[in-house]
């Protein structure tokens, strides 16, 4: 193609069309309804458009005869009004209001079917975009920034909304204005149209310029906000960090310097799309001058001339509109770009086409030679080999960073492991739905993540329907019940953001309660690791034992008792399973697990003695 090598904007055509390609399929289902709109904005142009000729029309025939003065022969093109009757008259001047109503009329209905469009497309857009975030794995969370997604999600697609809404409301309306209106021109006058309207392309020369300018500042100014609202949602996530630290200055300071930075971003916006109006006006300024010289040398009637300003006049604001399209479609582009980007991404885990949905499990789980790294460099566990027998309890025991978390995450397949296979009852995770492989696993982990609602709504989100007397039978298995009732608004109660109204062993025992209400056949816990007071420590243990109880528990155990109870123990190691057994075997055969449970166990010996259920 060597004609699009030359044309640079040929090249850039596809950049273009592909974020509108598919805001395009958003409008989609609602097309008739934007159909619509465009059509009344086709109306409410051609109104707009023919104002001036209506003008003219009625000037000629509802208005007495003017006498001539000076340099213009009035009225003397127009035919002779004596014979037409009073009411004829105020009929013919009847037709400005008629128009001026006509012409708000349509550009309402214009306006309201296009908006009512839009926000449609913002809502669906923000859906899918939010349930697009969702399905992707473990993996995308880890490493994105969640107040950039925030963002994503809020600004980009509010903006890319903001801009599709601008452009649709003119693309139709303008330019049918413009044509009208010009078509009009000629037609009263079409010499001094052409006279005037000669520098109308130069025009677009500014247009161009600043619209490639618009593009860029807006992508920034995009990015800058995600920027911003990165440093509110990790300060306000970090509340209690900041304020030990007495940070407060220094994280303002950012959110300044964030705020600066988008202050000159948005300038740049601004600035680039107001050159553009001054820029039209001072050609339009040129095209009065050769007008008054049209008029100086060809005599133009009064009426006539009042209508051909007036048409000049109307021009200008559609001729704005107009101007703006491209600069609102750069805006429209950067926002959809980043919208569009983050869409096309792929979940790194994602179902088997033919993957089953299990509806019941047994529990008995197989690691076959599993190698996994969460970068390329340093496998995070190699080689394990290790086979959980269902109903029976395990416990995971090893320095900090052996792989005892990664073993879990690998069970609820938050990654896949590079080389063996995970299988549950003797088939392999992958190919089994991932959302019915969670279903059938519990979890309590390391901290506890409660919602800002209530005690009852927590423990519901283990299962969504269940009954109330079903929550309140979790709470109490959980130890829960009676501190909740001692609440103010007893399971009403509200918790706080992250659970930072109840303490951390009463968040825990949440937690639990929420994990029973789930009742899955495998239960996986990561025990907390800071120490508790021995009262609720004793709680929790027996919560956690009610948990277990029927069920295969795989714990990270960072308590004697929990050791005590397993089935097994797993000691782990630098990513590997070094030993497996008994306490008593493994403290007869294994070093590594002696001196674990020198350092990490026998000093908690006595307060960990469990309350009797
Ligand atoms: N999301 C991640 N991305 C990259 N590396 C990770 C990630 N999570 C853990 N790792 C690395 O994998 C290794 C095993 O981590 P893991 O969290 O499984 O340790 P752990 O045994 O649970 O430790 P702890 O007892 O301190 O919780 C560590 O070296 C850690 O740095
Ligand atoms: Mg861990």
């Amino acid at each position: 193609m060597p004609a699009a090598k030359k044309l640079p904007f040929l090249q850039l055509l596809p950049a273009f069309w592909g974020p509108y390609q598919q805001l395009a399929r958003y409008l989609r289902p609602y097309k008739t309804r934007f159909a619509l709109g465009l059509f009344f904005g086709v109306l409410a142009g051609l109104v707009n458009g023919i104002i001036p000729v209506v003008l003219y029309i009625v000037a000629g025939k509802g208005l007495p005869k003017i006498p001539s003065t000076g340099n213009f022969k009035l009225m003397e093109h127009l035919p002779d009004t004596s014979g037409i009757s009073l009411e004829a008259k105020i009929g013919i001047l009847m037709l400005i209001p008629a128009v001026v109503v006509a012409r708000g009329i349509f550009s309402y209905l214009n306006s309201y079917c296009l908006a009512w469009v839009s926000f449609r497309v913002l809502r669906d857009i923000r859906t899918h975009l939010f349930s697009h975030l969702m399905s992707q794995s473990m993996a995308f969370f880890t490493q994105a920034k969640s107040g950039k997604l925030i963002s994503r999600v809020m600004n980009d697609a509010r903006m890319a909304q903001t801009a599709l809404t601008s452009i649709a409301g003119d693309v139709v309306k303008a330019p049918v204005s413009v044509v009208v209106n010009i078509i009009g021109l000629v037609i009263i006058d079409w010499r001094f149209s052409l006279t005037t309207l000669v520098l109308f392309p130069i025009c677009f020369f500014p247009v161009i310029f600043f619209g490639k300018k618009v593009r860029q500042a807006g992508k920034n100014e995009e990015n800058e906000a995600g920027q911003m609202a990165v440093i509110l949602q990790e300060t306000f996530a970090g509340i209690r960090v900041v304020k030990s630290f007495a940070q407060e200055q220094h994280q303002v300071a950012q959110f300044d310097q964030s705020s600066l930075i988008q202050c000159r971003n948005s300038m740049k916006v601004r600035k680039s799309m107001e050159m553009v109006g001054p820029m039209i006006e001072s050609v339009s300024a040129l095209g009065v001058v050769l007008a008054l010289v049209y008029v100086y040398y060809f005599h133009v009637d009064l009426v006539k001339f009042g209508a051909l300003c007036f048409g000049l006049f109307m021009l200008y604001d559609p001729v704005k509109s107009l101007s703006r399209i491209p600069m609102q479609m750069q805006k429209c582009m950067a926002s959809a770009t980043n919208i569009f980007d983050l869409m096309k991404l792929q979940p790194a885990i994602q179902d088997a086409p033919d993957a089953v949905a299990i509806t019941s499990c047994r529990g008995h789980i197989v690691f076959d030679h599993v190698n996994f790294s969460y970068s390329h460099d340093k496998p995070a566990v190699g080689n394990i080999i290790l086979d959980i027998e269902p109903g029976k309890q395990y416990a995971l025991v090893g320095a900090s960073g052996a792989g005892k978390t990664t073993i879990l995450a690998l069970i609820q397949r938050f990654y896949d492991p590079q080389s063996g296979a995970i299988t549950l009852d003797g088939r392999d995770i992958r190919t089994i739905t991932q959302h019915s492989l969670r279903q059938h696993i519990g979890i309590v982990n390391q901290d506890t993540f409660l919602f800002h609602d209530s005690i009852y709504e927590n423990i519901r989100y283990g299962r969504l329907d269940a009954t109330k007397a079903e929550i309140e039978a979790a709470a109490k298995l959980a130890y829960a019940h009676d501190f909740i009732l001692a609440q103010p608004d007893g399971y009403d109660t509200v918790v706080g953001d992250k659970g930072c109204l109840l303490s951390g062993g009463q968040q825990q025992r949440l937690a639990i309660a929420r994990a029973l209400l789930k009742n899955a056949p495998v239960l996986l816990l990561d025990e907390a690791t800071s120490a508790l007071d021995s009262e609720s420590e004793k709680m929790i243990q027996a919560a956690l034992e009610r948990l277990a109880h029927g069920r295969t528990v795989i714990a990270i155990a960072h308590r004697l008792s929990t050791i005590l109870k397993s089935d097994k123990i797993v000691v782990m190691d630098h990513g590997s399973i070094v030993e497996t057994g008994t306490h008593r075997e493994l403290l007869e055969n294994s070093t590594l697990y002696r001196k674990l449970y020198q350092m990490q166990f026998h000093h908690h010996e006595e307060g960990e003695t469990p309350v009797p259920a």
